[in-house]
């Protein structure tokens, strides 16, 4: 075939299409694939985690609930006292509680609410590795104050950690589970700061008994909290 014969430019001109559409292609998947981005949480989802800060073990029971505006963290330590409730509520109100003795309650106010579904948006991607026995894609967000492992397969959180060395691992993760309304409600005692002085002051005793591992806990978690929302929240 002479060069200059129609069929022979038709050929070329088809090879040169072709060649461009794949190197498109390839240019394209390798770069989705070279960086991923974290799956937004779901909008409801109840997770049970298994917390190790420094060698301290505890479990959280976890209820995220976007729609409602609030998220709750029931915080066990390992062989420690009864649960500690921490309920968030969208507005920055916390409440921190116990259901059962030593009755407890104390309240916080933050200026932020609770972590939106995309909070990892805009996270860096460090790569992949594995993590408690799956393979995850990593990211980090806000200096390096998170770090976040989610499943390559099945997009799941894994593990998360803190620069402070608190970490997460992720037990079970039950997307669109909710809790029951009723077990939202803080406790009377939440509530019950009386107008006159000496209601405050059995309050306030209350508060200071001597169950100072839930004391050094609240601390330690509203700190916490205050860096996070402040850092990664809204
Ligand atoms: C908890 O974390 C520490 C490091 O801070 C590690 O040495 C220890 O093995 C961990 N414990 C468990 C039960 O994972
Ligand atoms: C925020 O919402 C909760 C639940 O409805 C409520 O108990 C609390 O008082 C509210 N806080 C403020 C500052 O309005």
């Amino acid at each position: 075939m002479s060069p200059t014969h129609p069929l022979f430019l038709l050929l070329l001109l088809q090879t040169l299409v072709i060649t461009t559409t794949t190197t498109t292609l390839a240019l394209a998947s390798s770069s989705s694939s070279s960086t991923p981005t974290p799956t937004p949480w779901p909008r409801q989802f109840h997770a049970l985690l298994f917390m190790n800060y420094s060698g301290k073990l505890s479990m959280i029971d976890l209820w995220y609930d976007w729609p409602n505006g609030r998220n709750f963290n029931i915080i066990q330590e390992q062989l420690g006292g009864p649960p500690l409730r921490d309920l968030e509520w969208n507005n920055g109100t916390s409440f921190f509680y116990t259901l059962s003795p030593p009755l407890r309650c104390r309240s916080a106010q933050l200026d932020v609410g609770i972590l939106r579904p995309d909070w990892l948006a805009g996270a860096d991607y460090l790569g992949t590795r594995s993590v408690d026995g799956f393979l995850c894609n990593v990211w980090t967000k806000a200096d390096g104050f998170i770090t976040y492992f989610e499943d390559v397969l099945t997009n799941r959180p894994v593990h998360w950690v803190f620069y402070t060395g608190r970490q997460a691992h992720v037990m079970t993760f039950e997307v669109g589970k909710y809790l029951e309304d009723a077990e939202w409600q803080a406790p009377v005692y939440c509530f019950d700061k009386g107008e006159d002085e000496e209601e405050e002051e059995e309050e306030e005793e209350r508060v200071e008994q001597p169950q100072s591992i839930a004391s050094d806990v609240f601390d330690q978690n509203l700190m916490h909290k205050r860096s996070l929302r402040g850092l990664v929240g809204s």
